[in-house]
């Protein structure tokens, strides 16, 4: 099931296009990074998930549904700065949060214990480092026990202990059968975190896809042929192949070697001959640098 389904979506301020035409879907179960540059449009598009900015045009569809005021009810978000009353203790804070949801008091205890804030939980929000007031976002987001979490730089301004610790919050929900969609300008927090990620600049999506493809650094064998379900076969017994997959009208096979002679070979004799074999081999990192500077 899509959990989220964006298409062609833009936000215009002006002449400035914030987002600008950009489709995707995420699936239920799926760890989704929306990674891109400061200014990209990350947060925009959070907002219109959220509803609490218009669109200038295009489609949402929440838990493939067109009532979105009923599916926002499902999700728990964080969004950019967190909003608490600094006099009041961050259980108290959550109190309020929780009528707002309709959550009860032993869902406020339950997310306190899931972002490790439960000892403090009756100091005032002013007292908290800022990795605390990171947590009680969380908290707040999950206090409803929503079956889709967003978040918006959930690690941002983060010591590494307080970014592990998020980072284990996010991997315990999404354990849960939570769908996450986070938001980071932070490759390597999308490489830890993230099953899928959809790559944003200029408010233009530039790639989406499984983080698997996009980080391994195994060489990757892109391959077309006449009957490309023959070679899908094919390839997934050839005894270099890793994993198969598709990718437009091309078979992307992660190999153990680079040696493509050697697969040609395999192909040709098991009468598969492709139309054309490249050899790929990317990290997120490389494919996050070339990709963000191929709209340059
Ligand atoms: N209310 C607004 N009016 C005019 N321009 C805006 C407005 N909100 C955002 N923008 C512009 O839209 C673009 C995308 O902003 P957005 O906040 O979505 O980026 P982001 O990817 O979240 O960046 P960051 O990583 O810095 O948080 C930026 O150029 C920003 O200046
Ligand atoms: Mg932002």
């Amino acid at each position: 099931m899509n959990v989220i389904e964006v298409l062609e979506l833009s936000k215009h301020y002006g002449a400035k296009k914030a987002v600008d035409d950009i489709s995707f879907a995420v699936e239920q179960g799926q760890v989704f990074g929306f990674l891109g540059p400061n200014g990209s449009g990350k947060t925009t598009t959070i907002g219109l998930l959220l509803g609490v900015i218009n669109k200038t045009k295009g489609v949402i569809k929440l838990f493939e549904s067109d009532d979105l005021d009923s599916a926002r009810l499902r999700i728990g978000a964080t969004l950019e700065t967190p909003n608490f009353y600094p006099y009041l203790s961050g259980f108290e804070n959550l109190k309020i949060v929780a009528k707002i949801k309709g959550a009860s008091e032993k869902q406020i205890h339950n997310a306190l214990e899931l972002v490790g804030l439960s000892a403090r939980a009756k100091s005032p929000f002013r007292t908290y480092s800022l990795g605390m007031k990171q947590r009680l976002a969380l908290a707040a987001a999950t206090l409803s026990n929503p079956d889709l979490v967003i978040l918006d730089e959930p690690t941002n301004g983060l010591d590494p202990d307080g970014i592990r610790d998020v980072r284990q919050i996010i991997k315990r929900l999404a354990d849960e059968g939570k769908t996450i969609f986070l938001s980071s300008h932070l490759l390597s927090e999308v490489e830890q975190v993230c099953t899928h990620v959809a790559v944003i600049k200029n408010g233009k999506l530039l790639k989406s896809g499984r983080v698997k493809d996009l980080v391994s650094r195994n060489p990757f064998a892109l391959v077309r042929a006449e009957d490309n379900e023959k070679l899908r076969a094919t390839l997934e017994t050839y005894p270099e192949t890793l994993s198969v997959s598709s990718e437009g009208d091309c078979v992307l096979a992660e190999l153990k070697s680079e040696n493509l002679s050697a697969l040609n070979q395999f192909l040709a004799e098991r009468g598969v001959f492709v139309s054309h074999l490249a050899l790929r081999k990317k990290s997120l990192e490389e494919a996050f640098v070339e990709i963000t500077q191929s709209l340059n």
